[in-house]
């Protein structure tokens, strides 16, 4: 397809309904300290981890999606499960109780349920109901089953996360959104496009951005750094991560020829597994901590930030570069995870 003009690209997104959740614009920083201390491209900092609600983070912008469709069909009850120190849930408690609408959570007995600390414990403070499963168990089975149950007592309920096709997409055109912002908000700087936008993700905030940047027809690469690999039940493969990008482009009325090898999505930053600290993680923490005052989280954003701190180690990034790391929040797991730094 032909390139759409950004004011074309905004129509579509402002055609979709819309619950308004989170503050924005969020702020995109130079860094200025950091870009110095790596000695290579030239970096950005788009703050999503100041989104507001409830601590914030990339969960809040995708909900004004998710949720105004859900509304939009008369959706009364949300579920989600999944990790303990799920970010998702958090930030989905606090949007339902803005909202009205019952929230059910499913969190995982894994190692930090209890006692509730972080994400876990600010999850509860909003009214959801807490249905908790063992700590293998399949969250997505639980979700489903949970949603039978509701819909045979005549509610209308809407799964969020893994398992919802639906909301996967939704959270994808949210960032569709974040990505014009960006642009929008570089080009007020009197900046050029990026040549590249890291972030964490294992599918939707990718896919979204990875839309806005060819919709537009911009030659920005998105790489996205998985905190995630394929032994998790949440993992999304490229091919699913294109998928997730045709069904967003869809969504908003254009046709997208996307395929896996337009999908740059790297494992190689997991370190042992998902929800356990790396150390490449968190000595980059560290170091954007020392030089720019921004904290990330040992399980998402320190995870993608080690991954911008190692290519440009590698020579993957040059000066020449210019890179915008965006942050997905998810610092109420600092809390919880609190041993890890002693
Ligand atoms: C802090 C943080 N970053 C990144 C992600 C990944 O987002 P997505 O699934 O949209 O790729 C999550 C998902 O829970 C998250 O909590």
């Amino acid at each position: 397809m032909s390139t759409l003009s950004k004011s074309d690209l905004a129509a579509a997104l402002a055609a979709l309904p819309r619950a308004r959740l989170a503050h924005l614009p969020t702020p995109l920083d130079p860094a200025p300290r950091l870009t110095a201390a790596l000695g290579g491209a030239k970096i950005w900092i788009k703050r999503d981890d100041c989104t507001g609600l409830a601590f914030g983070g990339n969960k809040v912008r995708q909900h004004e999606y998710i949720l105004g469709d859900a509304l939009s069909r008369g959706v009364d009850v949300v579920i989600q499960g999944a990790a303990s120190q799920s970010n998702q849930s958090r930030q989905l408690a606090a949007a339902a109780a803005k909202l009205g609408l019952e929230c059910v959570l499913m969190p995982r007995r894994d190692a930090h349920f209890d006692p509730p600390q972080g994400n876990q414990l600010i999850s509860r403070l909003f009214g959801a109901r807490l249905e908790p499963i063992e700590a293998t168990a399949s969250s997505k089975q639980a979700k489903e089953e949970m949603a039978a149950r509701l819909r045979a007592e005549g509610r209308n309920p809407m799964i969020l996360g893994m398992g919802s096709e639906r909301a996967l997409m939704l959270a994808a055109v949210a960032y569709t959104g974040a990505y014009l912002e960006l642009v929008e908000q570089l080009g007020a700087q009197g900046e050029p496009l990026p040549t590249h936008i890291y972030v964490t993700s294992q599918v939707s905030t990718q896919a979204g951005l990875q839309v806005g940047a060819m919709l537009l027809g911009h030659d920005v690469k998105i790489r996205g750094i998985n905190p995630m690999d394929a032994r998790s039940e949440a993992y999304e493969t490229p091919e699913e991560i294109a998928q997730k990008c045709r069904a967003a482009a869809n969504l908003l009325g254009f046709a997208l020829e996307v395929s896996a090898s337009d999908i740059s999505n790297s494992t190689e930053w997991v370190g042992q597994e998902y929800g356990k600290p790396a150390q490449a993680a968190q000595e980059a923490a560290a170091l954007l901590a020392a030089t720019e005052g921004v904290l990330v989280d040992p399980v998402y954003s320190a995870k993608g930030f080690s991954g911008l701190v190692g290519d440009i180690r590698a020579g993957r990034l040059t000066a020449d570069d210019r890179v915008v790391f965006l942050h997905t929040g998810g610092l109420p797991a600092i809390f919880s995870y609190a041993d890890s730094y002693c």
